[in-house]
């Protein structure tokens, strides 16, 4: 049977300190509340409905194409479902309910709340985790016979119940009509004033309908992240995971601590990752490449054996064998082809360098199309701006850039042509041809004697 997920995601979190709303804080570059979403797509759930309020714009576009309900008021939990209740009217079945800041749980765990509604009929499924430092969580109070009887928050805790360790995880599996039916019951006489989502397990009960549990082996998974601390020790975890998952399917990592890859990067085998380096959004790095050390790679393909040391890549593409750094920065719509170099301290944009050319040092290729084996000399810039309007460079095959040539774009270099090293080149140069523009060397013998004597006649 299929499920249907809710995530709440309209509080302000005021925990964080914060003028962004928590849930679209990040961790390895991916916002809070995308982790939820990803966890629900992964369980099988064909709906989601997500919650916005606190800054609902901002939230809403980190989620261009998923539907959004708004909270205008962040009265509760409970509150928070309700406003759903018109865009899950004609849903019948599971449907999870899921906190915007646990960006750790698995899909696996999700699914398995799913299965064990499915399996026992429960109105609610509640997923409950034991914690050495449980302050702060919902705790989970059961009955003499071990049957989940309500959810008591951290602040309305009576004198005796601070030592349970059992916690509400804020991760549920309800009956979609039966939830929707009993909402209106929640009061808000509590501590917090709000409307308690936690309180339907007393208010199910009550009914004498089924609530089961079930509780995760690994706690960590469920963490909510309300603080920066708890921030920075969520990314501290899914680094981790992600890390090992990659090291077991065969990525070398020298210091997976040090080495940080967001959830949507995918890598061949024999992968080397260098310390201090960073692989973020959606990343595809083939077989043999290594990356770093001191590198950050976003947005982009890394081909077979490629090497990007010590550089940064943005959305870019580095071919098969193709050398980056140190010191590269390649910039959006960069293509490296195969067995190309873009050498030390050399910023490449909008540019293709052909199979086998070189832009070996200290270069700027902007806006450009480079052929195969050229070679660009230390220092060549390509002029691609004239302070209105960007223009293209298009340097033919086996083309020889002398050092510091300017290319005043646009401008057209031919196949096998060369310009000449310290030239400005502002006109097409045909196959073959050789251009200099330099001003003529003039030579004054004896020159460097005569001055000094001038500045010094006693020699002193
Ligand atoms: C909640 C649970 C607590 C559980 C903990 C697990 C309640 C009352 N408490 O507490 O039992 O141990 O999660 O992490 O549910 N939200 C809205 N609208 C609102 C209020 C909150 O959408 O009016 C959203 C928040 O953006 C957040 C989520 O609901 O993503 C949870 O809210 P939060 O304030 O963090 O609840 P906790 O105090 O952590
Ligand atoms: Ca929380």
């Amino acid at each position: 049977m299929g499920a249907a997920a809710l995530i709440l995601a309209a509080g302000e979190g005021t925990r964080m300190k914060s003028t962004l709303p928590k849930v679209a804080h990040t961790i390895l570059g991916v916002p809070l509340v995308r982790y939820a979403l990803r966890a629900a797509h992964d369980a099988g759930c064909e709906r989601v409905v997500i919650i916005t309020g606190h800054e609902a714009e901002t939230v809403e576009s980190l989620l261009p194409d998923e539907t959004c309900v708004r909270q205008e008021e962040q009265l509760g939990t409970g509150h928070a479902v309700l406003c759903a209740a018109d865009a899950l009217a004609d849903w019948s079945g599971s449907l999870v309910v899921l906190s915007g800041d646990t960006p750790l749980l698995r899909a696996e765990t999700v699914r398995q709340l799913i299965d064990e509604r499915e399996r026992t009929g429960a109105a609610a499924v509640v997923l409950t985790a034991v914690m050495d430092e449980p302050a702060g969580y919902g705790r989970i109070v059961r009955d003499p016979d071990g049957e989940l009887s309500a959810i008591v928050e951290h602040k309305d805790l009576a004198p005796g119940q601070h030592d349970i360790s059992e916690v509400n995880t804020g991760t549920y599996c309800f009956d979609a009509a039966v939830l929707f039916e009993h909402l209106h019951r929640l009061g808000n006489e509590n501590a917090q004033g709000e409307y308690y989502l936690t309180d339907i397990v007393a208010v199910l009960r009550a009914e004498s309908l089924r609530v089961a549990t079930v509780t995760t082996d690994d706690a960590a998974e469920t963490l909510g992240v309300n603080s920066r601390v708890q921030l920075a020790e969520a990314s501290k975890v899914l680094q981790r995971r992600i890390n090992r998952a990659h090291m077991l399917a065969g990525v070398t990592m020298t210091d997976p601590d040090l080495v940080w890859v967001g959830p949507d990067v995918t890598f061949g085998r024999d992968v080397v990752v260098e310390p201090m380096t960073f692989v973020m959004g959606e990343c595809d790095i083939r077989d043999g490449a290594i990356l770093g050390p001191d590198t950050r790679v976003t947005d982009s393909m890394v081909a077979e054996n490629a090497v990007v040391d010590s550089s940064i890549v943005v959305n870019a593409c580095v071919g098969p064998g193709a050398t980056v750094g140190p010191r590269a920065y390649l910039r959006p719509g960069t293509v490296l082809k195969r067995g190309s170099k873009a050498g030390t301290s050399v910023e490449i944009k909008n540019a293709t360098i052909g199979e086998g050319s070189k832009v070996p040092h200290l270069s700027y290729i902007g806006d450009a199309d480079v052929g195969e084996g050229v070679n660009i000399g230390a220092g060549t810039i390509t002029c691609n701006y004239d302070g209105v309007r960007k223009h293209k460079t298009v340097i033919g095959d086996r083309a020889f850039i002398g050092s510091d040539t300017m290319l005043v774009a646009p401008v057209r270099i031919g196949q096998g042509a060369t310009t000449g090293a310290g030239s400005a080149i502002a006109r097409d140069v045909p196959d073959g041809a050789l251009a200099v523009e330099r001003c003529e060397q003039r030579t004054i013998e004896g020159w460097t004697a005569r001055k000094r004597a001038e500045e010094d006649p006693d020699g002193e």
